[in-house]
């Protein structure tokens, strides 16, 4: 049987990464194989492009041609093989983050976006996609306190995050089935027990 594939969203300090790690442990303990991976990144290439892509300037045409380009290396490399074995894909970010980033934040037009989208994975789509959902001050307010060295993304005015967020919310809207926002400005706990039943929802359909 084929694998289902979770992707995993959200403006940068919305705290993707705990709730990466305790979906991959709900998914294993139940016995699945999982196959935890993320974009840009997640083959070789792609974490080169990766390391262009958070510390390079460059057009944003070329941003998101090199977003895809990675995409389309790990769709074929390491998503297809995965849920074609039978193993569960979860993926930090996939097409949502250039629709939210390149689209919604920097501005490029959504039409082109989703012609990449078709050429480089035209049949797949993730089966459920949570979006973590929060202030962008609130976020920045994270991140400093994180207190690592900010990438090109990361630099950005919380202006260019409420643009990202509110085009994913306006994917969720639109696709409301498989995009689930969660409201990621609450307790870890209180957050967790949300992803934890989003993600049994999808073990049991
Ligand atoms: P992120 O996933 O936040 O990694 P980390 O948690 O290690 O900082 O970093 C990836 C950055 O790349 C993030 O700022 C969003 C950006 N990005 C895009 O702009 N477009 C895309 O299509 C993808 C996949 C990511």
């Amino acid at each position: 049987m084929r694998g289902r594939f979770i992707t995993v969203e959200g403006i940068d300090g919305a705290g993707k990464s705990s709730q990466i790690a305790h979906i991959v442990e709900l998914l294993r303990s139940r016995g699945l194989e999982v196959v935890s991976t993320r974009e840009p990144g997640g083959t070789r290439l792609g974490e080169r492009l990766r390391e262009l892509l958070l510390h390079e300037p460059m057009n944003l045409e070329t941003e998101a041609l090199l977003m895809f380009a990675a995409r389309r290396e790990h769709v074929a490399q390491v998503i297809e093989p995965a849920l074609a074995r039978g193993a569960w894909v979860v993926c930090d970010r996939f097409s949502d983050a250039t629709f939210a980033y390149q689209g919604g934040g920097r501005g490029l037009d959504l039409h082109k976006i989703a012609q990449l989208e078709d050429w480089v994975h035209g049949k797949l789509q993730p089966d459920l996609t949570l979006v973590f959902d929060l202030e962008p001050e609130v976020a920045a307010g994270r991140l400093a306190r994180a207190g690592n060295a900010p990438d090109k993304f990361e630099r950005e005015q919380t202006g260019f995050f409420a643009r990202v967020r509110a085009a994913y919310q306006a994917r969720a809207a639109n696709d409301p089935k498989r995009v689930r926002l969660v409201d990621a400005d609450r307790l870890p706990h209180a957050i967790r027990d949300d992803v934890e039943a989003l993600v049994r929802g999808l073990l049991q359909s």
